[in-house]
């Protein structure tokens, strides 16, 4: 089988998965970043499906964190949650991370929420704010997209002009001021890691437009957008970039961050998912 056929025969085998264990096909999927895992356990859980059982889903690196696939009622929409995602530095290739977007998006995914971790470029912001993405810098993703075309998804070279989709971000906005949430809008760049950036690599970011910087997403957004998926996307940042901050960057403080303001973000979402 060509390369084409492998990959076609590997999404519709982890989609008849998926399908033979619970037959609801939701058009929304939420990627749960750091911090925002317990958004699950306040919801109406129809299925729990480990990556691990999933034909073709990349198997988990970290032991104990599986991750799964979900299939929950979030008020009265039914969403897929993602609890857990692939990242690069784990070893994966973008094509690998980003396969389980290729099956959601072969079921009927229309709308995408991508949610993560950020570190803060912007000197106004602060560790805790909330920011929506208006766009993004690719620069150091590999593209997910490179090799043969999955023609029936999308076209060879996607438009990127709106990747991240204007009405729903209109809508979060909108939601955010209702409930007195700040949320701010601005561009997150994407680094491969595991290590966080120098100073001189953040103000070379911060030069080129960046406001966040973080390791994941954009694949996520790139192979989404190329299905013709919305996408809404949403960073916590969880710090101060490398040289900005006066401290050294480090993980706890990004998960003790990103658990804080958890409440916020998922009040935030389920709020925004009952008028969409
Ligand atoms: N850099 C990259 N990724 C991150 C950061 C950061 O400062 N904070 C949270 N994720």
């Amino acid at each position: 089988m060509d390369e084409l056929n492998v990959l076609s025969t590997r999404i519709s085998e982890a989609a008849e998965t998926i399908m033979s264990l619970h037959p609801e096909r939701p058009s929304i999927a939420i990627v749960l970043g750091s911090g925002l895992g317990p958004m699950a356990d306040r919801c109406e859980v129809l299925a729990s499906i480990p990556f691990a059982e999933i034909p073709h889903f990349p198997v988990p690196t970290t032991p104990g964190h599986a991750g799964k696939l979900l299939i929950a009622r979030v008020g009265n929409v039914p969403v897929y949650f993602m609890q857990g995602r692939y990242h690069f530095y784990e070893g994966y290739t973008t094509q690998e991370i980003t396969f389980p977007y290729r099956v959601l998006a072969h079921l009927g995914m229309k709308q995408l929420i991508l949610t993560n971790a950020a570190g803060g470029l912007n000197p106004d912001w602060n560790p805790g704010d909330l920011m929506v993405l208006s766009d993004h810098l690719s620069l150091f993703c590999d593209s997910p997209l490179r090799g043969a075309n999955l023609d029936a998804f999308g076209p060879r070279f996607p438009d990127q002009t709106h990747v991240y989709d204007s009405d729903l971000r209109e809508l979060l906005l909108e939601t955010a001021r209702e409930l007195s949430v700040p949320v701010h809008a601005g561009v997150y760049a994407y680094m491969r890691g595991p290590q966080y950036e120098t100073p001189a690599e953040i103000r070379m970011l911060r030069s080129l437009g960046a406001d966040a910087v973080g390791m994941s997403t954009v694949p996520e957004a790139i192979v989404a957008s190329h299905s013709g998926v919305k996408i809404l996307a949403l960073s916590c940042i969880t710090n101060l970039a490398a040289g900005i901050s006066k401290t050294p960057l480090s993980h706890k403080e990004v998960m003790e961050i990103g658990a804080q303001a958890s409440d916020s973000s998922i009040r935030l979402l389920q709020s925004f998912l009952s008028k969409i």
